[in-house]
Formats: structure tokens, C-alpha cells, sequence
């Protein structure tokens, strides 16, 4: 491509190799151009949400400052980064650290052998983010660790974030737990525990022996010629011109101010952070940027040299006094939530000195208002900020709620000062400021301008409370919702501000000034953010067991290093193949409308489209099974594909969709909600129900009845690589070949073939790894896979189908809402007598998996109880929302929150503990399941009671109800729940599998399997299990088909035995000789599972998976927020081939599940819109929410094993402890001690269920006056 005029060259450092760009367009980002401009290709680096929010493409940037001769090293999301910016920079991308065709860089080894990748997506990322820490603070502290991860910002939905942070803090001088790696446990010393009595246990995951050390003076240096660049006294502005827009950075002051007089309406680029998302989703276009990034002038703190915000607030406030800092630390402490690292860091330091010869900016009401008259003009710009010293009499704080504590939005935030009159409490100056109460920072000026002159006391807190409730008003339907809840916040933070302030005039005069009751000095503090810690402990495997047989060993994932140098090739990191194309979807805004017209002509007519993809365009069926490829006619959800561009990039594709018009006209009925469903009589499939005992009897007899109500919200699947697929058309017989990441290949090969109307036998199926998948890969890649096919079949070119962050949220689903109603009969004992519980869950609007869903929902809602006289009916709603569908589970985590909170209920009414009525209702010796299967709950018990002794849950909930006694406004609550756990699928054909083994000629064997590697670690474990001596060893547990093992086994034995000392090799070259096969299949037929749903009952599950957890929290009444203290599983795992992957199993579900039941949250519209589309607006946990404490235990059984899925529900016991906590509050406040508490626990939630003064203070609006702005689905 020729080079465009006034196009200078912008020269750069990537991994030390010297990258001179000459057509560097502005548009283009750091991400997109290290993986797949053709000169670099570093695919390692991976694209997730592409806006900032996970942390998965993680890069290191250095660069030299000339004034202070230093290198700073910082970590930035490369997604957001223009190359246009890295003019004189240095990129390190994981290629750079290190490499399995060179060196494993320190780093990598240790999160892979701590087990600290399972899908290994988000790994890159968590390498960069370590790596750049260890850079700079080469021994760092633990908390610098869960710094570095959590409050950065690196997601990962699969490990639970523990091995993560302990594979960093083996950088770190002192370990967590003493005894750790002794192969000895701190939490196992009295002599004749239980664990102890049973069998030897072990905690050592991994070796530290084995670790490289990490040798600082290895690392690449600096490039030279960036410092000389750097140096050059003779800088000159520079101008990249791109296809549609020009980027020019400014060489001095003077040049910036003349550029933004030439064009005032250039945005300045300064991080990018605000301004990069508001150009990729919201559609806004600049044709000019001006960059001043480079500026010494806009990197100056006059008290210290260049520096980033934070590294110059730090030093302030090392060095004045405390007095003076006040606004400093308000503002380091603000600035410690807001985003990650990475992008705070790209969001350079405003210069903090006085600029006499510019306008100065009161940083007041009116222009935090953005009042036209306050705000800057269109040609000025901020040049400096001063922040001025606080005083002895002068308080101030910022104060915050957020969905997560670190990382996310503020819900509500304020930043307030107040100035005494010297040596009094008298109000001199009073500012409130507030954000995200509307469209700009509100200013609460009245309140405080009448509250001068008054005493800093109770009346005073009172009618500052009714008047700033009058002057900051948020309307019933604003945007963003949770309209009350926010209008507590404002004056709950108020409330906080006050006791902050009364303590600090306390500190100042003692006499004076009497100090807050020491009840409500836990209302000061927000939770302080701790080094997660904790004990793994499993069976240690027999010391009579030969050292070369790795099963039962904590051995690493098979992919881990690749995975940790990001040479694992997902999808979207498959070179580009010759002609291929990309593929963007355009979906239906409407949830339920005709389809009028579709006008593609716009479309089609910009550059680079190939075609526009319609379900004209399907030669077989785009209906198969009720699932629709594209819609026909009429759409029935938010988010359905109504065509596809194909376009020679991804940028043309998404324009051209973007410019398709396609015309509806609305149908009614609309059904959204369960309630609106019910109402329509919509549903999916017949319902299901089983049934034992006499219900209708067993209510006649029993002491009480109590019925209710449970709502259960959805759940994205938020794997990390999002849906990803490549398909390939052959020249010949209309072959045609799909990589892809799934969970069902199988399925993805009958609906391509059904949408091509070729035999199946002409579509293979490719399917690796995937990065991530947790059932959201199981249904959903078919219809896709169908919608890429018809695309690669019309336009005879492979098609790249890499779908964006929130395309995938809005199309793909996830869990199904459910509402569960109940009618429970027991005696005042807490015996259940009688159960009447009905389920419905939301299915969306075609079928998907929901029947399966809603079968194991019946199937498994007793849990780990028996009650004789059981009814429970289950139905799929069908509703305009799009196809909910398989996730971790499956229906399991919903249904039994209902089952908790009856029992919880009951309790409640009984006066009893929960726990107490859980273990007396709680299935006891071998039983028949409502269902009528045999089962024997021994394991189970044995979870419970370990759980419950191990936890020391008895003392902990007597301390807790100390603690409780001295805390008005923080409740410690603690939970435990049991499970039992159903595994495998009553249809009896869906058990079957089937293997092919191949032995070759140097004794290598390949393993062909029907399994999908997600990052559960199955090929590890098959390589275990395939290499113990003899090969069929132990194959049973895992291998789907053993008898192929066993074959080959056979047929080499006699060759074994005429030479028993001989080694593999031989034996294989000799059987080839001898022309005996070496080559078996293996079939399994899968468990004899049945279920006849006429008569509810049947053998419906092969066996059955057992677990305890139990947790602890603590709950801040005055915000909603919570911190989760101590979590302890004890999980049956069978005989655990591999304990690391099996606990990492267990971890990582119970953190999902926590996430599930705590803080992810899917907002809709009343029109069936989803909001929630990126990791900005769902928020799943971070490193920050995991238990301070984690201990988690493999309990031995006989069963064999499944605990993937089982442990999800484990984090309900999150949720039941918040319940607990939230229900003291109540009872202290003298409240109605049953109370609802939905699932997700969210802070809003658990604000509002703890009801005060200021609850009781709030505006309510009549829900008939006004359309909320998002509602509940379930
Ligand atoms: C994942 C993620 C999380 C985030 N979380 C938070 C959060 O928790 N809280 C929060 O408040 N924000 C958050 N943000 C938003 C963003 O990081 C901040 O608003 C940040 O301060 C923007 O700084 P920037 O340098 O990147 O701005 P840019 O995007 O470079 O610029 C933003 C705007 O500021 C203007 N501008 C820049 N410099 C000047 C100047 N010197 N004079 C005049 N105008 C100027 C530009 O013209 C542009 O219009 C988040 C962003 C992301 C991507
Ligand atoms: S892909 Fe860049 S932060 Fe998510
Ligand atoms: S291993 Fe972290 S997202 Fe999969």
C-alpha cells in the first residue's frame, strides 16, 4: 500500500524488534496490530472484550522520560491503546517474556505449574500483569500481588483466582501458610482428626524446588535508540494519517494550543480510556485527534518529577503532614477503585502546578455540572489542576458504592468537605458533590448553603438529610435504575460523611467533642482488600504406588505453559487463510415484530463487503428443531440474527452492518418476564413432575404451612474467548470443514449439515480447545456454526466468525431465570412433612436445552433432603428474550436456592437454626430419592459433619453473634449447605461414548475421543490414566471406552511376556513385525440410566456427587455491600486422578457460583433489551471477592467423580450467609424476621432488605405511574 500523504513514520519497540510503520492509521489499536498485521503476528496476546474491561491483552509498555533518565514499566491493555501513541515506546507482549521455543520466562512456569491456568485465555494477560510488577518491584509484598491481579482488573471465569495469586506470591519472601509445601497442613495438627483417621491427606500442589529462580538482570533492556529519540532536543510534531482520520501529536505546549485552535472539535487523546469505547461502541467519529500525550508539560507535579497520578498523590502524602493531605488521600483512595491498573495508568497525570498566564477553573458545582458559562471552550484545554492543601478544621472524603468493590462503576459516589469555624463544630463551608445520580456530578449547593452556621450534630444530619433528598431527585424510570436504592445511598453516604467527621472533631478536641457510639464505628470503614489464603488438602496417593505412575498425582494441565506463553491456538489466533472473509451479525431490536422489509444497498455498497447474508441464503432448513439460523419473516427476540455482512476486515463487516435497515412492525403478544408468560399460558414443553407420599394428606396434619416465593436471576457464561468459528468450504462434493471452540461437535455437524442440506458425513468438525465454555458452548456453537456455513457456502470463501463481547452477551444467553413457588408443611420441630414446589424458568424463545434444564431441576430439587410427601412440577416459559440454554449445573444452582430457602424459612418459623433443621431433614441412611432411585447418602454426612467440624462452625457463629451485638451497621452471617449432586443424564443414549487408539511406530500413542477440552484438564487426565504401566491400569475411571486399552493390552501381552524386561519401544516395534494391530476402538454404552416420566420415577442418574461448604460474611447494612471471610468446602471426590485439576474443579465452580448468587447481574429492559453487554456493565468476580480464607478438602468415596458442575451450587452458601447476616440486622432492628432475599444478593439487594431510617426516608413512587427502566426476568 502505497504510503499516504503527510504520513510520518511512527516508530516503536515490540518485544525488541524496532517496528517503523508508515501507514500507521489512527484507528488501528495495539491489539489488532500485534496479532494480525502481517510483519508481527504475536497472536499470543488475546482478544476478549476488546474494551479495556478483562485484562486479557495485557501488554507492557516502557518508556524513557528524558528529565528524569528513568524507564517506566507499565502494564495497558493493549485493546485500547492506538499504535499512533506509541510513538517512542516500548511493547512487551508475552512473546517478549518468554516462549516454549526459547525460555519459559519464570513467570509462566510458576502459574502453570501452581495450576493457576485452566483454559488458559486469560493467562497471557496475568503473565503481562506479574511480569510488569516484578519489573518494577523485582521481591514484591503478597498484597502487591492481588494488587496486581485483582484491583488490574485480569478476569478469569475459570480458576477462582486462587492458584493465580499463589503462583505470584511464590515471588514474594514469605509464603501464606508456614507448613505450606511441607507436604504438612496447618489446619490438620490435633492428632486423631477425622481427616487423619480416614486417610493420609496431603496439601502440596506443586514444587517450589522446581521453580527457576526469577534473575531480574535477564530481562531484555531498554532499546537504545528509543532513549536517544527520546533525548533529542529537536522535536517535531508528527502527523499519522489514516484511512478516515489523522492523528498529529503536538512537539510543545504552544503547538497543542495552536492545534486545538485550528480544530476545537479534536479530541485530545490522552489515555484513550474514555474515548477509545466511546468510539468502538458508541458509534462516535473524530476525523482529527490531537495527542499530547509526550508533553513534559502535562506530566508535571511540582513537588515531584514525572510521575504517574498516583505514584505523585503517594508522595504528597508521604511527605506533608496528615492535616494537610485530607484531599489527597480522599483522592488516592478514589482513585484506587476506578478502573484497573492498566487503564488508570494510561491515564496520565494532569500537572499539578498553578498556570498564572491561563484561565483558572473553579473545580466547582457549576462546572462539575458542566454549566455551558464554567465549562472549557472548545479550544482550551486543561493544562494543570491544583489541589490545594486541606486545614486543621477542614474534613474531607469520598465515599463510594459499587456492584465490586474494586473495578466497577460507582453506583452512587460523593466527594464532600466541610470547614469549621476554628475550634468548633460550627459549619463555615460546607460541599456536596455526587455522581451517577444523573446525567453529570450534582452539586447539593442548597443543602449546603443552608446548613452554614450550624452545629455539626444529629438534628443537623436529619434535615440535611430531607433536604438533599429534595434537591438531588432521581426520576422513577432513570437510566441505570435501582432508583430507591440509589436514593439511599445519597443520603446513607451523607450518614457515613457525618460520623466521619464527628470522629475526626472528636480526634481534634476529645473534651469538646464527644466521640460516635461505638456501635456505629464499623459504619466508618469500607472492607479492606486482603491477601487471599488458604489450604488445599486431598488424599496423598499410596506409598506402595510405583513412582512412575503419575495417577492420583497433582500433576500439571497438559497445555499449561502453552498456555501461560499463549502459543495455545484458539480460534481467532489461526492464521489468516488466502480469500477468507469476516463475518458481522446484524440483529433484531425488536423482541417480537414482523419483519417488514430488509434494505441491504447501503450496506453493500461500501468498501471491502462481499455479500449480505440472509435466511434467503440458507439452501437447507433454517428451522431445524425450532432453532433458527436467520430470521424469516418475523423475529422473536432482542439479539436474533437477521443476516450477516461478509466483508474482506472485521471494520468493514461491523459498518456495513451497522448501515442495514431493516423495518418492523411490533406483534403483541410480547412476553419478557415468567409473570407475563404465566399470564399467556407461553410455554416451551409439556411440564414434568414427580411425586411421592400424599401431599394434600400430609398438609392436613402438619403443625404449620408456609408459602412462598423465590427469584432466581440468569447468568452469563462470560467465557473468556468468545463464540469463535472458522469455517472452511471445499472445492469438492460440498465438504466443508469448521474449527471451533464447542462442547458438542456432534451437534454442530447435524445443524450445518441441515442448513447446507448435505449429508453429514461432508462436515468435519475441528474442535482443540476452547477458551472457556461452561455449557454456554454446548447448544449455541450449532446455530452459529449453521449461520457461518450458509455465509462461507454463498460466498464460496472461508469465513472468520469471531463474535464481538457483546454480541455474544445479547445473542448467545446464558442461565435460566427461575421462579420458584412453595408450599411446605412441617411440625414445629423443623420436621418437613409435606412439599409442594413448582418451577418455572425462563426459556426465551425457542428451545434450546430448556427441557433438559427444567428435568434436572425436578429431578435434583430435593437436594440432600428427604420429605416424604414431595410434589415438584416443573415448565419452560417461552418468552421473547433469546434462547436460554446449557450452563454449569444446569438448573442445579437455581433450583436448590429454592430448596434453602424453605428449609431456611422453616427454620425461621420453628426458632431453630438453619442448620440444625437442615441436618434433621437431611437424607440419612440408604434411601429411594422422590424419584424412587437407590442411593446411599454415607458420603454425604460424612461432607456435612467434616464441614461442620472442620469450619469450627459452632464457635465461629457464637463469635459472629458477638461481633453482631457490638456492630450496628456491619453483620457477620455464616451459612452451610449440603449437596448432593446428581451426575450424568437420564436418557440413557446420551451416556455413550466412544475412543479410538492409535499406537505408532516409535511407541507414541494418540487418543481420539469424543471429549472437549475446556480447560477441566481431560487430555491430562487421559495422558495419566494411558500411562500408568500396562496402560489399562485404572483406565476404567476415566476412559470412556477401556476395552480399546484392554485390546491392545492383549495382543501385545505375549510379546511382554517373552521379554518382560524390555521397554515400550521394543514391544511396539516387535508387535508391528509380528503384523499385530496396533490400532483399537473402545465403547462404552454408556451408564443404563432411564426415567419414565409417566410415572416420575426411574434410575434416572448413574451416581451421585456429595459436598459441604460452608461460609462466612460480613455485610455493611449502611451500603449493601459485603465481604466474603471464610469459605471451607469438603467435596466427595471419589479417587481424584488428578487432585490440582480436581480442586482447581471445585474452586473455580464454587467462585462462579458465588459470582452467580452475589454480584453478576443481567439488567433488561421492559422491551426485552439486554443492557448488561460487556464486563463494564456485569460485573463477575474479581480477585478481590474471593474468601480471605479458602480451605478446600477431597474427601474420598467410592463414587466416581464429577465435580465441575457440582460445585457451583456450593456458593449459595454465599448466599444463605448474607441471609444470615441481613436477618440480625433485621432482628436488631425489630423487624419481620421472614424476609425475601432473592438470588442474586446483590448490594441493592441487601441494602433494602436491611431496613433503617434512611430506607424509611426515601421518595417511593406508585409502580403504576412510570415504566422502570430494567426490569426482572424471572
Ligand atoms: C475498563 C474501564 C473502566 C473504567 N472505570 C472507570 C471508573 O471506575 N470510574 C471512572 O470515573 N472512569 C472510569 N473509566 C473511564 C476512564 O478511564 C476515565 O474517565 C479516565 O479518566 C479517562 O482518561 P483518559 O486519559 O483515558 O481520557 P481520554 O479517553 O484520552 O480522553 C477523554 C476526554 O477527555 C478530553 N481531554 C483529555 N485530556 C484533556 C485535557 N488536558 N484538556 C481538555 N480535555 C482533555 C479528551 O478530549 C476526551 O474527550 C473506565 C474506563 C475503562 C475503559
Ligand atoms: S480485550 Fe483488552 S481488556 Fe479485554
Ligand atoms: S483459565 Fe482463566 S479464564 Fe480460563
Amino acid at each position: 500500500m502505497p504510503s499516504l500523504p503527510h504520513s510520518d513514520e511512527l516508530i516503536f519497540f515490540v518485544n525488541g524488534r524496532k517496528v517503523i510503520e508508515r501507514n500507521a492509521d489512527p484507528e488501528v489499536n495495539l491489539l489488532f496490530y500485534v496479532r494480525k498485521r502481517h510483519i508481527l503476528l504475536f497472536y499470543c496476546t488475546k482478544y476478549s472484550c476488546g474494551g479495556g474491561g478483562c485484562g486479557a491483552c495485557t501488554v507492557m509498555v516502557s518508556r524513557y522520560n528524558s528529565t528524569t533518565k528513568a524507564i517506566h514499566h507499565y502494564p495497558a491493555t493493549a485493546c485500547l491503546v492506538p499504535i499512533c501513541s506509541l510513538y517512542g515506546a516500548a511493547v512487551t507482549t508475552v512473546e517478549g517474556v518468554g516462549s516454549i521455543k526459547t525460555r519459559i520466562h519464570p513467570v509462566q512456569e510458576r502459574l502453570a505449574k501452581c495450576h493457576g491456568t485452566q483454559c488458559g485465555f486469560c493467562s497471557p494477560g496475568m503473565v503481562m500483569s506479574i511480569y510488569t510488577l516484578l519489573r518494577n518491584h523485582p521481591e514484591p509484598a503478597p498484597e502487591q500481588i492481588t494488587k496486581a491481579l485483582g484491583v488490574e482488573r485480569n478476569l478469569c471465569h475459570c480458576t477462582g483466582y486462587r492458584p493465580i495469586v499463589e503462583s505470584g506470591k511464590t515471588f514474594c519472601e514469605s509464603t501464606v501458610c508456614e507448613l505450606k509445601g511441607s507436604g504438612k497442613c496447618c489446619m490438620d495438627q490435633e492428632d486423631g482428626s477425622l481427616v487423619n483417621r480416614w486417610e493420609k491427606m496431603c496439601t502440596k500442589l506443586y514444587d517450589e524446588d522446581e521453580f527457576q529462580p526469577l534473575d531480574p538482570s535477564q530481562e531484555p533492556i531498554f532499546p537504545p535508540e528509543l532513549i536517544r529519540m527520546a533525548e533529542d532536543p529537536n522535536k517535531r510534531r508528527l502527523t499519522f494519517q489514516g484511512e478516515r482520520t489523522t492523528w498529529i501529536t503536538p512537539a510543545t505546549l504552544n503547538d497543542l494550543l495552536e492545534l486545538k485552535a485550528n480544530f476545537p472539535k479534536a479530541p485530545l487523546v490522552m489515555g484513550n480510556t474514555e474515548l477509545g469505547p466511546s468510539i468502538k461502541f458508541k458509534n462516535e467519529f473524530h476525523p482529527v485527534f490531537i495527542s499530547p500525550l509526550g508533553l513534559p508539560e502535562l506530566h508535571f507535579v511540582n513537588t515531584t518529577d514525572d510521575a504517574q497520578l498516583n505514584d505523585a498523590l503517594h508522595f504528597i502524602v508521604s511527605e506533608q503532614p496528615k492535616e494537610k493531605t485530607k484531599t489527597y488521600r480522599a483522592l488516592l483512595k478514589h482513585l484506587r477503585t476506578l478502573a484497573g491498573a492498566q487503564i488508570r495508568n494510561m491515564a496520565p497525570a494532569p500537572s499539578f502546578h498553578h498556570t498564572s498566564h491561563l484561565s483558572l477553573i473553579p473545580l466547582n458545582g457549576p462546572f462539575l455540572e458542566r454549566s455551558p458559562e464554567a465549562d472549557l471552550k472548545s479550544e482550551e484545554i486543561v493544562s494543570s489542576v491544583y489541589i490545594p492543601y486541606s486545614t486543621q478544621w477542614h474534613f474531607v472524603f469520598g465515599l463510594r458504592m459499587a456492584q465490586r468493590q474494586e473495578n466497577a462503576f460507582a453506583i452512587v459516589n460523593a466527594g464532600m468537605s466541610v470547614k469549621f469555624e476554628d475550634g468548633t463544630n460550627t459549619i463555615k463551608k460546607l460541599q456536596m458533590f455526587y455522581g451517577s445520580v444523573g446525567p453529570t456530578t450534582v452539586s447539593a449547593s442548597q443543602t449546603c448553603k443552608q446548613l452554614i452556621g450550624r452545629q455539626w450534630d444529629d438534628q443537623m444530619l436529619s434535615d440535611a438529610c430531607r433536604w438533599v433528598l429534595d434537591e438531588i431527585y432521581i426520576p422513577p424510570a432513570a437510566e441505570g435504575g435501582m432508583v430507591e436504592y440509589r436514593r439511599t445511598l445519597i443520603i446513607s453516604l451523607l450518614f457515613k460523611f457525618y460520623l466521619k467527621v464527628r470522629r475526626g472533631l472528636n480526634q481534634m478536641d476529645p473534651q469538646k467533642f464527644p466521640d460516635i457510639p461505638e456501635k456505629f464505628m464499623s459504619a466508618l470503614e469500607d472492607f479492606p482488600i486482603e491477601t487471599p489464603q488458604g489450604i488445599q488438602m486431598f488424599q496423598c496417593v499410596d506409598p506402595h504406588q510405583p513412582p512412575q505412575d503419575p495417577v492420583g498425582h497433582p500433576v500439571m494441565h497438559q497445555s499449561a505453559i502453552k498456555h501461560t506463553t499463549g502459543e495455545a491456538v484458539y480460534i481467532d489466533d489461526m492464521p489468516c487463510i488466502d480469500q477468507e472473509l469476516f463475518l458481522a451479525p446484524i440483529t433484531s431490536t425488536r423482541a417480537h415484530a414482523k419483519i417488514i422489509s430488509i434494505d441491504i444497498s447501503e450496506a453493500l455498497a461500501l468498501p471491502g463487503v462481499v455479500d449480505v447474508i440472509t435466511a434467503e441464503d440458507v439452501p437447507g432448513d433454517n428451522n431445524y428443531q425450532g432453532e433458527i439460523f436467520y430470521a424469516q419473516n418475523e423475529v422473536i427476540c432482542v439479539g436474533q440474527i437477521v443476516g450477516t455482512v461478509a466483508a474482506d476486515t472485521y471494520a468493514h463487516a461491523r459498518e456495513a452492518a451497522k448501515k442495514v435497515k431493516i423495518a418492523y412492525e411490533d406483534i403483541e403478544p410480547r412476553i419478557i418476564t415468567i409473570e407475563q408468560a404465566l399470564k399467556h399460558n407461553s410455554f416451551l414443553f409439556d411440564e414434568k413432575k414427580i411425586e411421592q407420599g400424599n401431599v394434600e394428606q400430609a398438609f392436613k396434619y402438619v403443625d404449620q404451612i408456609i408459602e412462598g416465593e423465590v427469584h432466581v436471576e440468569g447468568q452469563e457464561h462470560f467465557y473468556m474467548e468468545t463464540s469463535s468459528i472458522l469455517a472452511l468450504p471445499k472445492e469438492e462434493d460440498k465438504e466443508m470443514v469448521l474449527h471451533l471452540g464447542t462442547q458438542y461437535p456432534t451437534r454442530v455437524q447435524e445443524y450445518v449439515a441441515a442448513a447446507l442440506n448435505v449429508p453429514r458425513n461432508r462436515i468435519a468438525c475441528r474442535m482443540k480447545r476452547t477458551g472457556g465454555a461452561f455449557g454456554g458452548k454446548v447448544a449455541k456453537p450449532a446455530v452459529l456454526g449453521a449461520v457461518s456455513a450458509v455465509a462461507a457456502n454463498k460466498t464460496g470463501r472461508p469465513i472468520r466468525f469471531i463474535l464481538e463481547r457483546g454480541d455474544d452477551m445479547l445473542i448467545t444467553a446464558g442461565r435460566h431465570p427461575l421462579l420458584g413457588k412453595y408450599k411446605i408443611g412441617f411440625m414445629n420441630n423443623g420436621v418437613i412433612k409435606a412439599a409442594d414446589v413448582e418451577y418455572y424458568v425462563n426459556g426465551g424463545c425457542t428451545p434450546d436445552e430448556s427441557e433438559m434444564v427444567v428435568e434436572f431441576i425436578v429431578l435434583k430439587s430435593e437436594n440432600a433432603y428427604y420429605i416424604p410427601n414431595f410434589r415438584c412440577r416443573g415448565r419452560a416459559c417461552k418468552t421473547n428474550l433469546p434462547s436460554n440454554t446449557a450452563f454449569r449445573g444446569f438448573g442445579f444452582p437455581q433450583g436448590t436456592v429454592v430448596v434453602e430457602a424453605y428449609i431456611t424459612a422453616v427454620a425461621s418459623q420453628c426458632n431453630l437454626p438453619p442448620e440444625e433443621v437442615k441436618e434433621i431433614n437431611m437424607y440419612k441412611r440408604i434411601s429411594k430419592t422422590a424419584f424412587k432411585q437407590t442411593f446411599n447418602p454415607e458420603p454425604l454426612r460424612r461432607c456435612w459433619k467434616e464441614c461442620l467440624e472442620k469450619s469450627s462452625f459452632y464457635t465461629r457463629k457464637l463469635a459472629a453473634e458477638e461481633f453482631n451485638k457490638k456492630n450496628y451497621w456491619k453483620k457477620r452471617g455464616l451459612a452451610i449447605v449440603p449437596m448432593k449432586f446428581c451426575i450424568g443424564i437420564p436418557t440413557a443414549y446420551y451416556n455413550q461414548a466412544a475412543t479410538l487408539v492409535h499406537i505408532y511406530l516409535d511407541g507414541s500413542v494418540l487418543v481420539t475421543h469424543g471429549g472437549c477440552e475446556l480447560g477441566q484438564g481431560l487430555y491430562t487426565k487421559m495422558i495419566q490414566v494411558r500411562s500408568v504401566s500396562g496402560l489399562s491400569s485404572g483406565f476404567s475411571l476415566l476412559c470412556p471406552a477401556p476395552n480399546a486399552c484392554q485390546t491392545l493390552m492383549a495382543r501385545l501381552h505375549p510379546i511382554i511376556r517373552k521379554n518382560p524386561k524390555g521397554k515400550w519401544e521394543d514391544w511396539i516395534a516387535k508387535a508391528f513385525e509380528k503384523s499385530i494391530s496396533l490400532s483399537a476402538t473402545g465403547y462404552f454404552k454408556g451408564y443404563q440410566t432411564n426415567m419414565d416420566w409417566e410415572k416420575g420415577e426411574g434410575n434416572a442418574y448413574p451416581y451421585y456427587v456429595y459436598g459441604a461448604a460452608c461460609s462466612e460474611v460480613e455485610v455493611n447494612c449502611l451500603t449493601g455491600a459485603h465481604k466474603l471471610l471464610r469459605t471451607d468446602i469438603f467435596m466427595d471426590a471419589a479417587f481424584s486422578i488428578n487432585p490440582a485439576l480436581d480442586i482447581g474443579q471445585v474452586e473455580g465452580a464454587f467462585i462462579q457460583g458465588m459470582g452467580f448468587y452475589t454480584i453478576e447481574e443481567l439488567k433488561y429492559s421492559p422491551e426485552g433489551v439486554l443492557y448488561s453487554r460487556s464486563p463494564d456493565d456485569y460485573k463477575i468476580p474479581t480477585v478481590t471477592e474471593i474468601p480471605e480464607e479458602f480451605y478446600v478438602t477431597l474427601v474420598r468415596s467410592q463414587n466416581p467423580i464429577g465435580l465441575g458442575e457440582a460445585g457451583m451450587f456450593l456458593g449459595s452458601s454465599v448466599l444463605f450467609a448474607i441471609y444470615d447476616a441481613v436477618a440480625a440486622a433485621r432482628r436488631e432492628r425489630g423487624l419481620a424476621k421472614t424476609f425475601v432475599l432473592s438470588s442474586p444478593a446483590t448490594p441493592e439487594m441487601i441494602r433494602m432488605t436491611c431496613v433503617d431510617q434512611f430506607t424509611d426516608m426515601i421518595p417511593r413512587d406508585d409502580p403504576s405511574t412510570f415504566t422502570p427502566w430494567s426490569i426482572r426476568v424471572s
